[in-house]
């Protein structure tokens, strides 16, 4: 069984569905595994929550970007994660992200790359999203990777706009197709 961990902060709903979504995505394989991780208004998680990260085979991170960054309490995180770093704990575990903004661009590539970092930092191994993007004149808001994100899976949700109401289905699919990859690439890596 494939191990895939999401472990992600939400302030206001938004990014919760998206975790969900990927989770989803997750569960469309067979022999795969999902567990989200919600990281509390404080940032911290329990002790449950470090051993299903320790026990994973792929941690999935996810945030809203908030001020072009991850949110601080997805920092903190972060930075309570350094026990793990000292030990290379993490090392050859295959690692992603997610992140949801207001606008459509929004600096989520700021967030991406903070993710990015850190997970170089653990020695961990990255996979993207491997979805093509929607960007012909023919595009509609709902296609799969509207965004066109690569090195993760993107969504937006409007600033008036409740959780119940966004990210629209196709950001969420794009996020749940996320999930299917990770759980596919980490079979391949168990075999
Ligand atoms: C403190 C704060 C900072 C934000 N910064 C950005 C930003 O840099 N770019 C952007 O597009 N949206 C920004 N937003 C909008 C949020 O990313 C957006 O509302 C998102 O859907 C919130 O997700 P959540 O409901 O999971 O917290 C910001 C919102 C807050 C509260």
């Amino acid at each position: 069984m494939a191990k895939i961990a999401i472990v992600y902060h939400s302030g206001y709903g938004h990014t919760k569905k998206q975790a969900q979504a990927v989770c989803d995505g997750v569960n469309r394989v067979a022999g795969a595994a999902c567990e989200l991780i919600s990281i509390d208004g404080e940032g911290a998680i329990d002790a449950a929550g470090w051993k299903s990260l320790d026990a994973a085979d792929a941690i999935i991170f996810g945030t809203p970007t908030y001020m072009a960054a991850p949110s601080w309490q997805m920092k903190r995180f972060i930075d309570d994660t350094s026990k793990r770093w000292y030990t290379q704990t993490w090392k050859d575990k295959l690692a992603g992200a997610f992140t949801n903004s207001g606008s459509m661009n929004g600096d989520k590539g700021m967030t991406v790359g903070a993710l990015f970092a850190f997970a170089m930092q653990h020695g961990m191994i990255w996979v993207g999203t491997a979805l093509l993007p929607s960007a012909k004149k023919s595009a509609e808001r709902n296609d799969v990777n509207f965004l066109g994100g690569y090195a993760a899976a993107l969504a937006q949700s409007p600033s008036d706009a409740t959780a119940d109401e966004a990210p629209p289905p196709g950001d969420l699919e794009t996020a749940s197709l996320f999930g299917q990859r990770m759980a596919g690439v980490a079979q391949q890596f168990k075999r």
